[in-house]
C-alpha cells in the first residue's frame, strides 16, 4: 500500500514493510443507536464509549481498504471488521489450511446461516468477527503474513483462527470465533446486531464466546 494523502493517519503506525496488510485504525463514521457519531479512529476499545444497552452499531467502511481491519464494540464485544484481500480469500479455501481446522464448515452454531460458508460472512472480501477467543475470552491479534501465514493469534494461551475465524485444531478454543447478526444497509455501510431482512440469528444462542 502506498501513502495516500486520503487516507487517515493511524494512532499506531504500521512497520514500512507491512503496510500493505495490517491492523490499521481507520476513521469512520459510526451510527450508535440510530445517531451518526464521528469516529475519529477506533485505536482500542477503551477509545470507544458504546455501551452495553445499544442493540447496533453501524461502521462506514468506505475507507477500509484491502488488509486493513478495524475494531468496534458490540453489545460488549470487540468486534473485528476486516478487509479480506484476494490472496487471504484464496488462502481460506487452501487444502492445507482446511485439513489444520476444527471446524472448517462451521457446523457449530457460532454464526448466522447466512455467514455459514467457506468464507464465514456476507461477503468474501469483507469479515465481521466476535474478536474474543473461544477458550477464556482474550483478544486474538492479527498476524499477517504470505500466502497461508496470515491467522489470528491468541497470546494467553496460544490459540490460532484463520482469517475467517475458524479455530485450528490442537489448540485450547475449542469453537470457531463468534460472528454476530450484521446487515448492509449500503454497500458500504455495515449495521453490527441486525439481520438482513428475512433471516433470523439469535446471537444468545450461539455455543460459547
Ligand atoms: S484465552 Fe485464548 S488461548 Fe486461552
Amino acid at each position: 500500500m502506498t501513502d495516500d494523502p486520503s487516507t487517515p493517519t493511524p494512532i499506531i503506525s504500521p512497520s514500512p514493510n507491512r503496510r500493505s496488510f495490517l491492523q490499521l485504525l481507520t476513521a469512520s463514521s459510526v451510527t450508535v443507536g440510530g445517531v451518526i457519531v464521528v469516529w475519529p479512529f477506533i485505536n482500542s476499545l477503551n477509545s470507544q464509549n458504546t455501551t452495553l444497552e445499544q442493540n447496533f452499531v453501524d461502521i462506514d467502511i468506505s475507507s477500509l481498504k484491502a488488509g486493513q481491519q478495524i475494531t468496534v464494540t458490540w453489545q460488549g464485544h470487540p468486534v473485528f471488521i476486516l478487509n479480506r484481500p484476494a490472496e487471504a480469500l484464496q488462502a481460506l479455501q487452501d487444502s492445507n489450511l482446511v485439513s489444520r481446522l476444527r471446524d472448517p464448515d462451521s457446523k457449530e452454531l457460532q454464526q448466522p446461516s447466512y455467514t455459514q460458508n467457506w468464507h464465514r460472512s456476507i461477503r468474501p472480501e469483507t469479515a465481521v468477527l466476535i474478536g474474543s477467543c473461544t477458550h477464556l475470552g482474550c483478544v486474538p491479534t492479527l498476524k499477517l503474513g504470505a500466502k497461508l501465514g496470515s491467522f489470528y493469534n491468541c497470546a494467553c494461551h496460544g490459540s490460532r483462527f484463520d482469517l475467517a475465524g475458524r479455530v485450528y485444531k490442537s489448540v485450547p478454543a475449542p469453537y470457531n470465533l463468534p460472528i454476530p447478526p450484521y446487515t448492509y444497509l449500503k454497500p458500504n455501510i455495515i449495521r453490527i446486531g441486525e439481520n438482513p431482512k428475512g433471516q433470523e440469528f439469535d446471537f444468545t444462542k450461539i455455543k460459547q464466546l
